[in-house]
């Protein structure tokens, strides 16, 4: 069931996708203060593994020291160097690219070359820049405040969902992100609605139930979203032969999370999409997805195998399905920004309007 029942106002203005000012509202109000998906176990399984990102302008380094995972800026204290530049990799110390600078977990400087010729140093040697960094379910996120809101205060919802996935049981089977020409609302906004499937996607998404068999439910920090899906009869077939290997009694029932502002999780037919979408300016953003898996719970041959081809299978319809999204995305910010119009909103897309609705109270002039 929907949760509204009469249409709803567009209730952020066209303006609001391209200004300056209402983006840097946006910067400091719901990304500064907010926890940030930064990467999965699977990225960072061995002791060395690390990963780099920037997120809000500020170049990252996660990695993994002894199983514990640590977040730093990826600048080096001596002349300012990234420590790497490299997306992703292995490394047996945690060393600067530049002059070999050493760190340790705790971002302290714990070999100097030629450490002399810097004498005296006050204060002992210098340290990286460290971040809070937090570990649930397959996922590592990042903080990028001094102290942060527990993680589960901010997004009580989502870390119930994330608690739901153990590491142990999914697998990673893709990873991969985009650069859009749009503003990072107009990406949440299409990613939380049904109402544009049958126009954009016809032939790649199957039909979503209608307003008896859905249901929405709309809180202070997420939204989420439960359909049955109706598949073709032959992807229903194969799947059940294939599923009772991985979640005996799967439902095919689709349902998506949204983590205000950025944060998705989808579930369906032992697969689980994690995706964020990350503001890089006014009319530009950055999407990141993780599709993972899941793993048998007494694993052997066929169900790895499974588990593997799965995935490979639902992250090539993925990739499909965002790339007809994506095709849509500059035409949407262009319309953005010469509409004359307020908008509506109908009661099968009110999770934009409670989207919205979370970002207005957030930014409004007064706050
Ligand atoms: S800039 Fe990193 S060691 Fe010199
Ligand atoms: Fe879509």
């Amino acid at each position: 069931m929907f949760v509204s029942q009469s249409r709803l106002p567009h209730v952020l203005e066209p303006n609001s996708y391209h200004c300056p000012e209402q983006f840097e509202r946006e910067l400091s109000r719901l990304f500064q203060p907010a926890w940030h998906l930064v990467a999965c176990l699977d990225n960072l399984s061995r002791d060395g593994d690390f990963v780099t990102l920037e997120l809000m302008g500020k170049p990252l380094i996660v990695r993994n020291f002894s199983g514990q995972i640590h977040g730093f800026l990826n600048v080096c204290p001596h002349r300012h160097c990234l420590l790497t530049h490299e997306k992703q990799g292995t490394s047996t110390g945690f060393r600067c690219q530049y002059h070999g600078w050493e760190f340790a977990a705790s971002g302290k400087a714990t070999k100097i070359p030629d450490a002399r010729s810097f004498k005296p140093m006050p204060g002992g040697p210098e340290s990286l820049c460290k971040f809070d960094v937090q570990v649930r379910g397959p996922f590592v996120f990042l903080s990028l405040k001094d102290r942060p809101e527990p993680i589960e205060r901010l997004w009580p919802t989502l870390m119930d969902v994330c608690d739901e996935f153990p590491a142990h049981r999914w697998k990673l089977a893709d990873c991969w992100d985009y650069e859009f020409s749009a503003n990072w609302k107009v990406v949440v906004e299409n990613t939380v609605e049904s109402y544009h499937v049958p126009a954009v996607h016809p032939r790649t998404l199957v039909r979503f139930g209608d307003e008896s068999e859905i249901e929405h439910v709309i809180r202070d920090d997420a939204t989420i979203m439960r359909s049955p899906i109706a598949s073709p009869r032959a992807y229903r077939q194969i799947a059940d032969q294939l599923l009772k290997w991985l979640e005996p009694g799967c439902k095919h029932r689709y349902q998506l999370y949204h983590g205000f502002p950025n944060l998705f999780f989808m579930r369906i037919d032992a697969m689980l999409q994690a995706m964020t979408v990350v503001p890089v300016s006014p009319v530009s953003c950055r999407m990141i997805v993780y599709v993972f898996t899941l793993r048998a719970r007494r694993e052997n041959l066929v169900s790895r195998l499974i588990t593997w081809q799965w995935g490979r299978f639902k992250a090539a319809i993925i990739k499909k399905v965002l790339a007809e999204d994506a095709r849509l995305y500059p035409d949407l910010q262009r319309g953005m920004e010469s509409s004359p119009f307020a908008g509506t909103i109908s009661t099968r897309e009110e999770l934009v309007h409670a989207f919205q609705q979370y970002v207005l109270r957030r930014t409004v002039r007064s706050h």
